[in-house]
């Protein structure tokens, strides 16, 4: 197997809210990833940030009365303990409001412009002249021309879904300070993304993203695509394009050049070569993202990337949205779920089995559900795989102080199984088909309970010891293999395994190894059931 070189991203939360269970369904997945590449050998850089600019934030900060920069320091201090306690394993998590941010971002535009990519276009828009700025989209409220409903935003309609130009909405009105704005002219820069077609066409077809993202990103080409508006007015939080007075980069911009500076920042702290992850040499860019983010990471970012000389990104993986209870999350009905509150209450091991055996491969949303996440928690992970440990490490404890004697032959067939089962496995985590693998391991351990219930060493203990002894052993060595499978998902659970199997699982191949003659440690619980009542 040769060594893979492999750079890997979560897309960056905003800086203005809490990390919820929405954002760790793809930290969650990301991470997953990032641990099973590295525990089969390949060289992994895990990047994140939080992205800091934009119009919400500058005005949040306002509204809390804090300068940006201090709002968005809190937050990440936040979200970088939330990451933390999930057992995301990043190797850095940075910010997009960085000096190594804005110089790559400078360094990308200069070369668009010297590429003649970038083009100023004179635009109307809406300025509310009380609060003093041009209002976005989603700070202009009024009519829907279509159905009439009153209260919705500047680019569509919530209850008839119609999108439309700002300018169509009737009796706009500035949603902070409900005074109707005026039209204003301004300038804007648009980055020319229509004249990136051929190659955008190109790389999309070529296999840097699944078939059906492909259809979808097709799709985006008949209508042809639109030149990309760069710009905003003064007062914004970011970054300020050079020789136009008060006029920054969109977030947009800035935000997907925050892999790189994360990188960049990386690279400088640890004495490695930027330039040969990002510009040439054996890395592969891999992005995990939401399906909401679909347009910027496969259209703008490959064609900025291409422009400005970059490596573009080997893989684009896009995942579905998290509901709760079939529904969108939401603050009013209570399933807005932030990662603080399920980690004040439950331990991250749970949730990270969960999601796992319910990802796959597809952009399929993904719900949770109280009942279901209980169900699934206690039917699997602990009465199949954690009950293993706990059926037999009491008896090997009490009986031989925790020494181990050979492998039981009539285990042979289902530790064979087990071990064979490692490639199969492995190309079901490669491929994000998670819930394929936890099936697999879940269907060897119900085997493996079913050889221990059979096999009954409590009772053999008495009648045929050497039997007993080796009944355990084989029992074990079978959760040491489907522990090796266990290590990326959930992580914790799988180090207090070794703590009482006594050695680290330090590789992939580990799956071959067994427990013969080894020495155990007393057994200590490793995680509760889940309680159904704890809704
Ligand atoms: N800041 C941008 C990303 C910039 S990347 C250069 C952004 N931030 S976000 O906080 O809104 O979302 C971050 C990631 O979380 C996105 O990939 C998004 O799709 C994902 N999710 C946000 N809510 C989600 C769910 N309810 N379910 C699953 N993923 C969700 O977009
Ligand atoms: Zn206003």
């Amino acid at each position: 197997m040769s060594r893979r070189h492999l750079l890997v991203t979560s897309a960056l939360p905003y800086a203005n809210g809490p990390i919820h269970l929405g954002h760790m369904v793809e930290f969650i997945q990301t991470d997953i990833w990032v641990r099973f590449q590295r525990l089969r050998g390949h060289t992994v850089l895990y990047m994140g940030a939080d992205d800091t600019h934009g119009t919400p934030i500058m005005l949040g900060a306002k509204r809390e009365g804090l300068l940006p920069e201090t709002l968005i320091a809190q937050v990440k201090e936040r979200h970088e303990k939330d990451l933390h306690d999930f057992g995301i394993q990043m190797d850095l998590f940075y910010t997009t409001h960085s000096p190594e941010n804005e110089a790559l971002l400078l360094e990308i535009y200069q070369k668009c412009v010297d590429e003649h990519k970038i083009e100023r276009r004179d635009i109307d828009q809406f300025y509310c002249e009380s609060c003093d700025m041009f209002l976005p989209d989603r700070y202009l409220k009024g009519i829907c021309p279509r159905c009439q409903s009153p209260d919705q935003y500047g680019d569509s309609c919530e209850v008839c879904s119609a999108t439309y130009a700002p300018t169509d909405l009737l009796a706009p009105r500035c949603a902070t300070c409900h005074s109707t704005p005026v039209l204003r002219t301004s300038e804007h820069y648009f980055f020319k993304l229509s004249e990136c077609s051929s190659f955008l066409k190109a790389w999309i077809q070529s296999g840097h993203v699944r078939p059906e993202i492909q259809n979808k990103l097709m799709e985006w080409f008949t209508e042809g695509l639109q030149d990309w508006d760069i710009s905003r007015d003064a007062p914004y939080f970011g970054f300020q394009i050079p020789d136009a007075a008060n006029k920054y980069f969109y977030v947009w911009m800035d935000a997907p050049v925050g892999y790189m500076a994360t990188t960049l920042k990386w690279c400088r702290d640890h004495g490695q070569d930027f330039d040969s992850i990002w510009r040439k040499g054996p890395y592969e860019i891999h992005h995990f993202i939401g399906k909401d983010i679909l347009y910027f990471h496969a259209l703008f970012w490959p064609a900025m990337l291409v422009t400005a000389g970059f490596k573009t990104p080997e893989a684009i993986h896009v995942h579905g949205f998290l509901t709760v209870n079939g529904e969108k999350m939401s603050k009013s009905r209570g399933t807005f779920i932030m990662a603080r509150q399920y980690l004040d209450r439950l331990d991250p091991s749970y949730l990270r089995y969960y999601f796992a055996a319910k990802l796959n491969d597809a952009v399929e949303d993904l719900d949770f559900s109280w009942h279901d996440f209980v169900t699934r928690v206690n039917a699997d992970l602990i009465n199949k795989f954690i009950n293993i440990a706990s059926r037999i490490g009491a008896i090997v404890g009490k009986n031989w102080d925790g020494q181990l004697s050979d492998i039981d032959t009539a285990a042979d067939p289902i530790l064979e199984e087990i071990a064979g089962a490692g490639d199969e496995i492995a190309a079901y985590m490669d491929s994000l088909s998670y819930n394929k693998a936890m099936m697999r391991v879940m269907q060897l351990a119900d085997k493996v309970n079913k050889y221990i219930h059979d096999s009954e060493p409590w009772n053999l203990v008495t009648q045929d010891p050497d039997k007993a002894q080796a009944v355990c052993t084989s029992a074990l060595t079978a959760l040491w293999r489907l522990s090796v499978y266990m290590k990326p998902v959930v992580p914790d659970v799988v180090a207090k395994i070794e703590c009482f199997l006594g050695k680290d699982i330090v590789s992939w191949e580990a799956h071959g190894q067994s427990m013969a003659g080894c020495k155990i440690r007393p057994f200590e619980k490793i995680l509760d059931r889940l309680k159904p009542q704890t809704d």
